[in-house]
């Protein structure tokens, strides 16, 4: 394999075959390839983008970088949900539970949050010990258990894309279409799944600032996903503004909480309700009679117990993390709310603190905001549209500022 002819030969908009996409991998993971040369192909594939074909093998291809989780051939069925990522989102939480509920299994790797959208294994930590990182035998332990485990990614899965997307971070390839749906899949694929539901966000507040774009990634991993034998569903949803009512990691896990006792916001529990749905043999009314009978708060405290967590800590966990500066922001005129932007509130708890700048900054899992009222709904003057928590008097001003600017009432 000569490299710089390769990447000539997708400067130019040629197709690479299988195998060579998996030599490149293979030499990329190893060390054999260097950045430069990855770099340089990254940007071409940006540029020329890939057939499914390609895409496919390079999913495979960074699949198979790592150990996988196996699974006994008499096992239930393995299911997953993955987000493209949003202020607010908290579905994760409530779906693993959900779907384990309904008989199958759900060994959910996430990630953590960077820049302005959070991360699942962020909201799980505010819980005092709840452990993410787990070793393949206690994920088993955990599964056989409780039907769920909600664990970041480890070391040895899909090393080729930690590689990679660290690349692309710093030279301006991470907005490609096939490259996003390779990193992706790649790692939901290495939980062995028979299915999945892919939740492609767009708006002020998503990766995928057009429904045209959200669509193209959506389509892109459907077919990808068929490739490589995998049934994937897709739920294409808005994120203009905040899901539910909550943003902020501890905030997030009080509202999920809520909605696993069957009194969570309604867009909160019609997302959830939709995902299941796609990957499920129930219907959504069977699953929502199960949301509301209790069975998935109970599975949750079950899962929270196996990997570290106290169940009583999950109904005071906004008293275990409280933030000594609680500010209402308040309608300065009645009218019908019309915008409360989701980046500009991702933006101002992420500098609350909520969230990274960089991946290896400290999160104060406290901060946030709450209460957050929703678009369509009738304001009257000097009502709570939202809530700030914040260390500071300091840094609840400065959150008031910014998160003004992304209201408005009409
Ligand atoms: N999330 C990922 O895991 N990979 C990407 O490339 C983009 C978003």
């Amino acid at each position: 394999m000569h490299i710089p002819t390769l990447i000539e030969h997708k400067r130019d908009g040629g197709e690479l075959s299988p195998d060579e996409i998996h030599q490149v991998i293979q030499a990329f993971t190893a060390g054999d390839m260097p950045d430069y040369q990855m770099s340089a192909l990254a940007m071409a594939i940006l540029l020329r983008g890939m057939s499914t074909r390609e895409t496919a093998a390079l999913t495979e291809a960074m699949l198979h970088s790592g150990s996988t989780l196996q699974w006994a051939a008499d096992a239930p069925m393995r299911v997953d949900k993955h987000s493209t990522g949003g202020i607010g989102d908290k579905t994760s939480l409530i779906i693993a539970p959900l779907l384990a509920c309904d008989g199958v299994w759900v060994p959910m790797i996430s990630g953590r949050g960077l820049g302005i959208t959070g991360g699942t294994l962020d909201k799980l930590e505010s819980i005092p010990g709840f452990r993410t990182q787990l070793s393949e035998p206690e994920i088993h332990r955990v599964i056989r258990k409780t039907g769920c485990v909600m664990v970041g990614q480890t070391a040895d899965i899909c090393p080729a894309d930690k590689k990679l997307y660290a690349l692309r971070d710093v030279t301006g390839t991470v907005p490609s279409v096939p490259l996003i749906t390779a990193s992706i899949l790649s790692k939901k694929l290495a939980e062995g799944l028979n299915r999945l539901v892919l939740d492609v966000k767009f708006g002020t507040g998503a990766f995928m600032k057009t429904e045209a774009a959200a669509h193209e990634l959506a389509q892109s991993m459907v077919q990808t996903g068929r490739a490589l034998g995998v049934r994937a569903g897709v739920r294409l949803s808005r994120m203009d503004e905040p899901t539910g009512e909550a943003a902020g990691n501890a905030l997030e896990v009080a509202e999920a909480v809520r909605c696993l006792q069957g009194d969570g916001p309604q867009d909160l529990e019609e997302i959830v309700l939709d995902l299941c749905a796609a990957v499920s043999i129930s219907s959504r009314e069977q699953l929502q009679h199960l949301l509301h009978s209790g069975a998935a708060w109970e599975r949750f405290q079950q899962m929270v117990s196996a990997q570290g967590g106290r169940p009583a800590d999950l109904t005071r966990i906004t008293e275990i993390h409280r933030a000594p500066v609680i500010r209402e922001l308040k309608a300065d005129q009645s009218g019908r709310l019309t915008r409360m932007d989701a980046r500009i509130i991702g933006q101002a708890i992420l500098e609350l603190g909520a969230g990274r700048a960089r991946s290896n900054d400290s999160i104060d899992f406290a901060v946030g905001c709450d209460q957050i009222a929703k678009t369509g709904q009738a304001i009257a003057f000097g009502e709570v549209l939202l809530r700030i928590h914040a260390r500071s008097t300091s840094a609840a001003d400065a959150a008031e500022s910014s998160i003004r600017q992304g209201i408005r009432i009409e």
